[in-house]
């Protein structure tokens, strides 16, 4: 089965506008939980933009599902993890230095630093993941470095279906096939998230090796309108629609 991971970043984002004690991402994922989300997702940023430490450490007090913790490579985001020892990390890149130029992490040229910083966090017993683009250079350095799942970045792709460059998104999807292939056949797990709405997620969803995709922004967005449950229902119905 595939798996939905749902994000609840943006609901802190809405909170933090004002300043306010609400709307509150951990009744939103009490919300996600309760309809059917398999993972929660949250990323603690360096500026704490959205998420805050007391949401991280509500959430771990809170939910039945897991925990996605996602985090820049940080020595403080490392100590943070290793205290709450949520079930899964996801490494992403915060600082334009980390971060190749289709997005994801750059993992090719740190691999020791990755490697060094992903030690701690398997040995305490968190499943890693690395966030990087669909490239075989970041993903066969991702095997090596340890890590057990690459998040496969899917922003380039719903980016180039918004902007109606269809042969380009397309040439991304084919990346993207070519890539979950290639990194299940190294014996990693593949995810797969960024930018998925409704319109953009089928052709995710129906490539046979990803296992989990994670998704926010435009399910928050669309809780205003319908709801969380019902929109995550429909995500939930288009996935498996693909998958069949
Ligand atoms: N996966 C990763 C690694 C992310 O960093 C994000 C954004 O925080 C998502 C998935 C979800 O992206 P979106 O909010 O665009 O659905």
């Amino acid at each position: 089965m595939l798996r939905l991971g749902v994000n609840i970043d943006h609901v802190a984002t809405v909170r933090n506008a004002r300043g306010s004690a609400y709307p509150d991402p951990v009744r939103a994922a009490k919300i996600a939980e309760a309809a059917g989300a398999d993972g929660i997702t949250a990323h603690l940023r360096e500026d704490r933009r959205h998420i805050k430490d007391a949401d991280i450490d509500a959430l771990m007090e809170n939910l039945a599902v897991p925990l996605n913790f996602e985090m820049a490579a940080t020595e403080e985001m490392q100590k943070i993890a290793l205290r709450h020892r949520p079930h899964a990390v996801c490494i992403v890149p915060e600082k334009r230095e980390e971060r190749t130029t289709e997005g994801g992490l750059e993992v090719a040229r740190e691999e020791k630093r990755i490697a060094d910083f992903i030690t701690p966090l398997r040995e305490a017993g968190c499943r890693v993941s690395l966030f990087v683009a669909a490239d075989r250079a970041q993903i066969e350095a991702s095997a090596r470095v340890g890590a057990q799942v690459v998040e496969l970045h899917t922003g380039a792709y719903c980016d180039l279906h918004y902007e109606g460059r269809f042969d380009e998104r397309d040439a991304e999807l084919e990346r993207l096939r070519e890539m979950s292939a290639h990194a299940h056949a190294l014996g990693l797990e593949v995810h797969a998230g960024h930018g998925l709405t409704y319109e953009t997620v089928k052709p995710i969803a129906a490539l046979p090796e990803v296992k989990e995709l994670n998704i926010g922004h435009f399910l928050i967005g669309e809780a205003l309108f319908v709801g969380l449950g019902p929109a995550m229902n429909e995500m939930r119905r288009l996935m498996d629609e693909a998958r069949a």
